[in-house]
């Protein structure tokens, strides 16, 4: 047994230590907001935050993770919309919505680090997030509005 803290909460898991995170997220412990998109690092849709900083699921392994502390986009907040979300929906993000679980915890760590981000900060934390819809125009909108109200909470 591998224990993890996720969300929060430590969670005890029946799996190979190699086994990637996005895998015991979604198939053991049934947290499906973590998408698989490429499993190769390259578009961002799995990813989480690993001791706050955006990190790639598909290719953790869970044995690297150790006490770390795992957020999936279930736990960006436990009392409802953040900011962030906030001023997703305001800007209509979302359009096939595959991609926005990693966009808005990339999106996340980056104004947990730098509140006010610059457009090139932006786009160079959001430049693994790929969005087969297009959206990196309200992606960027919504992540200004929400520095402008004071961040990700
Ligand atoms: S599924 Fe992990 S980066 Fe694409
Ligand atoms: S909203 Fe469809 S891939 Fe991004």
């Amino acid at each position: 047994m591998i224990t993890l803290s996720v969300n929060g909460r430590r969670r005890e898991v029946d799996a190979d230590p190699t086994t990637p995170l996005l895998w015991v997220l979604r198939d053991t412990l049934r947290m499906p907001g973590t998408k698989f998109g490429c499993g190769i690092a390259m578009c961002g849709a799995c990813t989480v935050h690993v001791n706050g900083v955006a990190t790639r699921s598909c290719i953790t392994p869970i044995s690297a993770v150790g006490s770390a502390e795992v957020t999936t986009i279930e736990g960006l907040s436990e009392d409802g919309l953040t900011t962030l979300q906030e001023a997703w929906l305001e800007h209509d993000v979302v359009q096939c919505g595959y991609c926005q679980s990693g966009q808005i915890m990339s999106a996340a760590a980056l104004l947990a680090k730098t509140p006010n981000p610059t457009d090139e900060e932006i786009d160079t934390a959001m430049s693994g997030n790929i969005c087969r819809c297009g959206a990196y125009n309200r992606i960027r909108d919504a992540i200004k509005q929400a520095a402008n109200e004071g961040g990700v909470r």
